[in-house]
């Protein structure tokens, strides 16, 4: 019996165990449990561990009032939607996006208003277009930085037009930052929440794509008011977040294991998005794509009526995961699907996209 293929997963959005630092969390942990036992192994406050608060606000140039840390930044989307979204406020979101904010606000009743997401970040004419016909956004969802699934970069240009646009339609928008950190090639952008003057961005970001996933430390930025209300919900739902996971977090950032563990995702993710394009140029030509200048994605489509669901079935077969295009839509995507480089190296990356090409292969033409 012929065996089975090594499976190759192109599907999580995750890193793979080579590139997290392992060593140096053991370290951080061992020397946060010594420093600092009360406030590790305590129950602590919902706005989480105080160091890391301090510190991830003197990151962004903020008071420690505009923060709360919470476990990993799904649950600080879930609180801020709990706090803000009542069924039917509208929603703006890029088309494609996130699946799991699209399940969030689905189930607080949001009305989501997708406008289409461009290699330099979602058009702003077309959220204007919503506001000329009457439309009153509660809140924008935007993914700046390498955005998952398309792996596009919002423009400065743009990052400022829309803070002027909410600012003009008071509206508040939610910049889900989570990859800002890893880029590997072109020019760091200023965030939205950096640019803005008033209260028009509550910010979001996390060490899941960083330091690693299994931490769950996220947190949000945003205006006193806002942060201290989420702090109440965040009081009656858990008392207070992970405070040994943020304390371990605490000290890997302030003894630069955080800073030379970004160097390392980096340098291998910008290996693996290498070897990436350059294999789908070779086996996959009609795949159409922007090489990412950062992140862990790049979205690949087909031509018209290609049948990405079908890919998904035949890759399977041949033990490669990728996710579809309509899992990050509320309408079409039926022939794009998307990429994760992060969690597999280059040589399973060449033979992935070398499965890849020969399941293409065998669906029906048209
Ligand atoms: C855009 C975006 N927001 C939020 C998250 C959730 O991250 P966390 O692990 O911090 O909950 C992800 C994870 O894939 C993401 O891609």
């Amino acid at each position: 019996m012929a065996s089975e293929p090594a499976p190759i997963s192109f599907a999580r959005g995750a890193p793979s165990l080579d590139i997290i630092d392992v060593e140096g969390l053991r370290a951080a942990a061992d020397a946060a449990f010594a420093a600092d036992p009360a406030g590790t192994f305590s129950y602590g406050t919902s706005i989480g561990y105080r160091p890391l608060r301090a510190w991830i606000a003197e990151k962004h140039g903020v008071a420690p009032e505009n923060v709360i840390v919470t476990n990993g930044s799904m649950q600080a989307d879930a609180f801020l939607f709990e706090a803000l979204v009542e069924p039917d406020d509208v929603v703006v979101v890029e088309r494609p996006t996130y699946d799991r904010t699209l399940l969030s606000l689905r189930s607080r009743g949001g009305d989501l208003r997708p406008v289409a997401l461009q290699p330099d970040g979602v058009d702003v004419t077309g959220i204007e277009a919503l506001i000329a016909d009457g439309v009153k956004p509660r809140l924008a969802h935007l993914i700046p930085n390498f955005q998952n699934p398309a792996g596009y970069t919002l423009s400065l240009e743009k990052r400022k037009a829309l803070v002027e646009l909410a600012k003009a339609n008071g509206f508040l928008i939610f910049e889900d930052d989570p990859y800002v950190e890893l880029r590997f090639t072109g020019e760091t952008l200023p965030t939205m929440l950096s640019l803005a003057s008033d209260d028009q961005v509550v910010y979001a970001s996390s060490f899941s794509k960083t330091v690693c996933p299994g931490i769950r430390v996220g947190y949000l930025v945003g205006p006193e008011k806002l942060i201290a209300r989420i702090a109440k919900l965040a009081t009656n739902t858990y008392i207070s977040p992970n405070m040994v996971a943020q304390s371990i977090v605490n000290e890997f950032c302030r003894n630069g294991s955080y800073a030379r563990s970004i160097e390392t995702v980096k340098v291998a993710l910008k290996e693996r998005a290498e070897a990436l394009g350059e294999a789908l140029a070779a086996q996959l030509p009609e795949a159409r794509f922007v090489a990412p200048e950062g992140g862990y994605f790049l979205w690949v489509e087909m031509p018209d009526g290609f049948d990405a669901d079908a890919l998904f079935k035949a890759a399977a077969e041949r033990g490669v995961a990728i996710v579809k295009g309509t899992d990050f839509l509320i309408e079409g995507g039926e022939n794009a699907f998307r990429l994760a480089y992060s969690g597999v190296g280059v040589e399973q990356i060449r033979e992935g996209v070398a499965r890849l090409a020969d399941a293409a292969k065998s669906l029906p033409v048209g």
